[in-house]
């Protein structure tokens, strides 16, 4: 790989020079929240869309936090004296932090934005120059080993994530080191690996700047870093996952045909998960011609893994190439050339016979059961970030569920999930509803229809009574056969556990 026209990186070994960088940047509350405080909400949203000129207009004043936005968010170079004022500019110098420019002036080598963590950390993502914030108007270089900042995808996978603390995580293809970042939190050991060397400088730089330990680093693809006999409690990864006609930038095209390399990731982690570990992905995948999606991503679960699909998006494949094309400036370029890139991505996807493209989530949980539950769903609606500790109580009650057949779950107490809502839906001034729909506002913030049935039953369920019990009561007053009733609803309340309208008491 090819970083030859990026900038020299700051040393990964100054732990004393990173460390007071560290100490100057929190005293100047150079932070998430001093950000957001400096730059207003517009501002501060305006950089997320890549816009910097309502936050270069914010900083025009001559305080030591505006001074460290100028110089490490904006890219703009600062005035030798005023640097000295607020960090240890000689050893920032001598460690490759800053370098001169023209005239008395500093400038960053790398970005470096604050990042709130989930427990109020003050943590910090350095990443390329231009790279901070993500975004639609294209990144800062189009060098293929160019190392981005948090993006959208980061951010999601990072809220998805399962925190429960584990002993060994795996962050592969760890770019700044965002998720390695995260799995510090609550993983006695992270090993982060990534194909570019300079993603893993960088991860070492994001760790040391954060004040959390430093990550085992290793370079490779995929699981070639890790070796034969090594497993994690929690592998994540937000790989190079987009479907192109041939690698271009690193930290997106994977190099591999079509959706191969999401599959391989997927079919490989499952030999390297420890018993009721997870494994978390980003993904795209293909619509082929033909073919049922569902089927191709079923086919991707390793065996004795349960696995949990979900379908965020899909978009046709012209919508696909202009989303990349753009997201690598290829709009701003001579109008042939864009046209000849555009054909190149359509050709790819004519040959495979591919239609659309679909973009979600995956998760593995190693079970070894002999039983493997294997959900693949589409939800392209909001859900509620962080859906981790609602991912980790899906897995939880597929295991109850697989635990109990339909004689034990009648036997079973049960417990309305907590903010639960139903809805009567149907024509104004009718006087029976057309059917009800039970609304969670929590998590996935599902929506199920039930039939009366089902409203009645979710709505008893405090757990004093055992589901047959429910269901004999619902009987007479509807003056069903009560027997035919216990045979025909196991099905139905199964699918209100699965999807966390009900929770098994207890
Ligand atoms: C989309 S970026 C994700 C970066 C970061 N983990 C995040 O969540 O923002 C994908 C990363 O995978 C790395 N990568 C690309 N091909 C890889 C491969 N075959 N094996 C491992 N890492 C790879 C890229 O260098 C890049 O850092």
């Amino acid at each position: 790989m090819s970083n030859a026209s990026l900038s020299p990186l700051p040393s990964a070994d100054r732990p004393d020079v990173t460390a007071g960088l560290r100490d100057a940047l929190l005293g100047a509350s150079f932070t998430a929240d001093g950000l957001l405080e400096l730059l207003g909400a517009p501002a501060y949203a305006a950089l997320a869309r890549s816009e910097i000129v309502p936050a270069l207009r914010a900083t025009r004043g001559d305080t030591p936090l505006e001074m460290l936005v100028r110089l490490f968010l904006l890219q703009q170079p600062v005035p030798h004296a005023r640097v000295a004022d607020v960090l240890p500019v000689d050893a920032c110098l001598e460690s490759g932090w800053l370098v001169r420019t023209a005239g008395d002036e500093l400038a960053a080598t790398v970005d470096v934005r604050p990042y709130g963590g989930p427990g109020g950390e003050d943590w910090f993502i350095v990443s390329d120059l231009g790279c901070a914030v993500g975004g639609a108007g294209g990144i800062g270089s189009r060098n293929e080993g160019v190392v981005l900042g948090v993006g959208g995808a980061s951010t999601t996978l990072a809220g998805i994530t399962v925190r429960t603390p584990v002993d060994s995580a795996l962050d592969l293809g760890t770019g700044s080191g965002i998720q390695a970042l995260h799995a510090a939190r609550h993983a006695t050991r992270v090993t982060a690996t990534d194909v570019n060397p300079r993603a893993l400088h960088i991860t070492a730089l994001t760790l040391a700047l954060s004040g959390v330990p430093a990550a085992d680093l290793r370079e490779g693809s995929l699981f070639e870093p890790v070796g034969e006999d090594e497993t994690y409690d929690l592998i994540v990864s937000n790989p190079p996952f987009v479907i192109s006609p041939g690698a271009r930038l690193t930290y997106r095209d994977g190099g591999m045909g079509g959706d191969d390399l999401c599959r391989t990731l997927v079919q490989q982690a499952g030999e390297r998960l420890n018993e009721g570990g997870f494994a978390q992905f980003l993904a795209n995948w293909q619509h082929v011609e033909g073919e049922d999606w569902t089927d191709r991503l079923r086919s991707w679960v390793p065996r004795g893994c349960d696995a949990w699909i979900v379908q965020r998006e899909v978009q046709d494949v012209a919508q696909y190439a202009e989303l990349w094309l753009r997201d690598a400036g290829d709009h701003r370029e001579d109008a042939a050339e864009y046209q000849a890139r555009y054909d190149a991505w359509l050709d790819e996807f004519e040959a495979r016979k591919v239609k659309a493209v679909g973009f979600g989530w995956i998760t593995l949980r190693r079970t070894g059961s002999a039983v493997p539950s294997v959900t693949v769903e589409e939800w392209p609606h909001p859900v509620e970030q962080p859906l981790g500790p609602a991912v980790r109580a899906h897995f939880d009650r597929i295991d109850w569920l697989r635990a109990h057949d339909d004689a034990a779950l009648l036997e079973a107490h049960f417990l309305l999930a907590p903010e639960i809502v139903q809805e009567q839906v149907g024509l104004p001034g009718a006087e029976d509803p057309e059917h009800v729909v039970l609304r969670q506002h929590r998590g996935m913030r599902r929506a199920t229809k039930v039939d009366t049935v089902g409203a009645g039953f979710a709505g008893v369920c405090d757990g004093t009574m055992s589901a047959g019990r429910i269901l004999d009561a619902i009987a007479q007053l509807m003056g069903e056969d009560p027997v035919l009733l216990r045979d025909r609803t196991p099905a139905q309340i199964r699918l209100l556990v699965e999807q966390g309208f009900l929770e098994p008491a207890g």
